[in-house]
């Protein structure tokens, strides 16, 4: 054959729909491996087949070591150019919020935190909310939950917390004893079991939660004055919880919900909306408040801190490919842009160091090239090489082998500072201590209180089932700590789990008010 010839046979078996292998050979045969004969043995340079089952062996990356089961959707920002009746200009620089109408596209991940990637979306959880802004000053990761508030207030407690979360090492069961044992002795974490254990630690699905950034950050303005923030999205679909027997009932049926739910609104172009509101407070220590702004178990009251407008969020596109999209999304707290800063908050600074690292580890160090993650500008840096490195800076270099700064042989220069910059003054000794107002029952009571009755009753339901598995210890504990938080609450906790104790002790039930039982769980009244 002629290489004419040749090369017509080869445009004549391959066209668009065409299989071919990674290295651009058409397959011509994809059922059967290469042997001797029809009944083997296989033979070793098989290579279409060695390549094909070698890369599914590598189709993971490890999950994400806590919110491993996600959603994720593109949409935009657009700003309103306003923080309430103020120009936003008057508390932060950052470009995304300035201009009325301006328009920032954006990728969102939704999760759940504790279990793995295929786990059911119908379990009693926070949920993620992270949302990565592609700003035309690089990106801005606003990393959030459901919940306003936070269990823990130190970074140096969440490995211990997610392990007592996860399930237990030996029999890998998720446990209510580890949990309640490790909140039983966190004390400042009883605001967010009060919420988790009600009918808001089950959002109906993704559409029809809040938001919210949980820490304290910082707003920069030109003049280098900053003030303290908080970020919520108030969902327009409206805010939708579920009670246990309804949550049972959705994944008896269905474990995908709340993804599938997100995908069918997006595709059905019904695009789920939020609001951007902030909080904003002066920059300083405000004895005059009963909580510390920076302690993230405190809701800041609404009355005193009202919500101010921002912006608002639409979600109008779903991922081409899930694994290349969602699952290598990397969101971190670090990723700010100018006119948004850290404040001290001491989980927030735990948290920067902690997102990039397991990113780096898990998808790996080049994580930053992905599409998903990559910012949509320009990015000009000296940094080289790596593991799946496969381009170079994407903007040109005047002189390509210069891959250091300072340098007056032509290249990337330092950029000019455009607002003053924020320069907080700190003095202090170093210590470890916590912070000094820390009341940790004072809002749960508020939180209760403010529960309709059918969410008391869930939540005390709820509770009373979990709590009534572990020792007298972490229960008297328990008890105790809703005592402090409201009468109410202590009242019918304890009625609750002393019936139950009497009912144990009966034979009749091992845990009879509990929602573990889907059919007497949701309208139970305990006490
Ligand atoms: C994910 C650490 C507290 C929200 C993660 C991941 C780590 C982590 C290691 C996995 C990231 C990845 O693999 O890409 C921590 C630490 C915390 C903390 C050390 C406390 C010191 C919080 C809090 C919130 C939060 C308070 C809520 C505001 C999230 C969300 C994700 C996440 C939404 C999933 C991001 C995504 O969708 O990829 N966290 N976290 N975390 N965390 Fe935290």
């Amino acid at each position: 054959m002629s290489e004419d010839q040749h090369q017509n046979k080869q445009t004549n078996i391959e066209n668009e729909d065409t299989l071919t292998n990674r290295q651009g050979h058409p397959v011509t045969n994809n059922q059967d491996i290469r042997t001797v004969g029809n009944r083997g043995p296989a033979t070793l340079e098989n290579y279409d087949f060695i390549e094909k089952i070698s890369h599914f062996d590598r189709e993971r990356v490890p999950e994400r070591v806590v919110h491993a089961r996600g959603a994720g959707a593109h949409g935009y920002f657009e700003s309103y150019g306003t923080a309430g009746d103020e120009p936003v200009s008057k508390y932060t620089r950052a470009k995304v919020f300035q201009e009325k109408g301006k328009q920032t596209p954006v990728f969102i991940r939704f999760s759940t935190v504790v279990h793995g990637t295929h786990s059911p979306e119908t379990l009693r959880d926070p949920r993620g909310f992270a949302v990565k802004f592609y700003t035309e000053d690089g990106n801005w990761d606003l990393v959030g939950n459901n919940i306003k508030i936070f269990f823990i207030r130190d970074a140096i407690k969440f490995p211990d917390m997610i392990h007592a979360f996860k399930p237990d090492p030996i029999t890998n069961i998720q446990d209510s004893q580890r949990f309640f044992d490790f909140c039983a002795n966190s004390p400042e974490s009883f605001h967010m079991v009060t919420f988790i254990y009600s009918p808001w630690g089950i959002p109906a699905n993704y559409r029809m939660m809040q938001g919210s950034g949980v820490n304290t950050y910082k707003w920069v303005n030109h003049d280098g004055e900053a003030v303290l923030v908080k970020y919520h999205w108030e969902p327009k679909q409206g805010i939708k919880n579920l009670t246990v027997k309804e949550a049972n009932d959705i994944q008896s049926d269905n474990f995908n919900h709340a993804t599938q739910d997100l995908y069918d609104a997006i595709e059905r172009g019904e695009y789920p909306e939020w609001e951007l509101f902030v909080q904003i407070m002066s920059d300083d220590e405000h004895p005059e408040l009963d909580f510390d702004p920076l302690d993230d178990t405190k809701i800041w009251p609404e009355d005193q801190f009202p919500w101010l407008p921002v912006g608002r969020l639409v979600l109008n596109k779903n991922p081409d490919n899930y694994f290349t999209e969602v699952e290598q999304s990397a969101f971190g707290t670090g990723v700010l842009v100018d006119g948004l800063d850290f404040s001290d908050d001491k989980m927030l600074q735990g948290r920067t160091f902690s997102y990039s690292d397991t990113q780096r580890y898990r998808v790996g160090a080049n994580y930053l090239q992905i599409p998903v993650n990559a910012a949509k500008k320009r990015v000009a840096t000296n940094q080289e090489g790596g593991s799946m490195r496969y381009e170079p800076e994407r903007s040109p270099k005047k002189n390509p082998h210069i891959n250091y700064e300072p340098s007056s042989l032509g290249n990337y220069k330092e950029a000019e500072q455009v607002g003053k910059e924020h320069t907080p003054k700190v003095e202090g000794n170093i210590v470890r201590e916590s912070i000094d107002r820390n009341d940790n029952t004072k809002q749960a009571g508020e939180t209760f209180r403010w529960f309709e009755d059918w969410e008391k009753d869930e939540l005390i339901a709820n509770l009373v089932g979990d709590i009534s598995e572990c020792t007298q210890e972490i229960q008297d504990k328990m008890i105790a700590l809703a005592e402090e938080a409201d009468d109410e609450y202590g009242r019918r906790l304890r009625d609750g789990l002393e019936e139950a104790a009497n009912m144990m002790s009966d034979g009749s039930s091992r845990n009879p008010l509990g929602n573990k039982d889907a059919e007497k769980a949701p309208d139970k009244a305990v006490g």
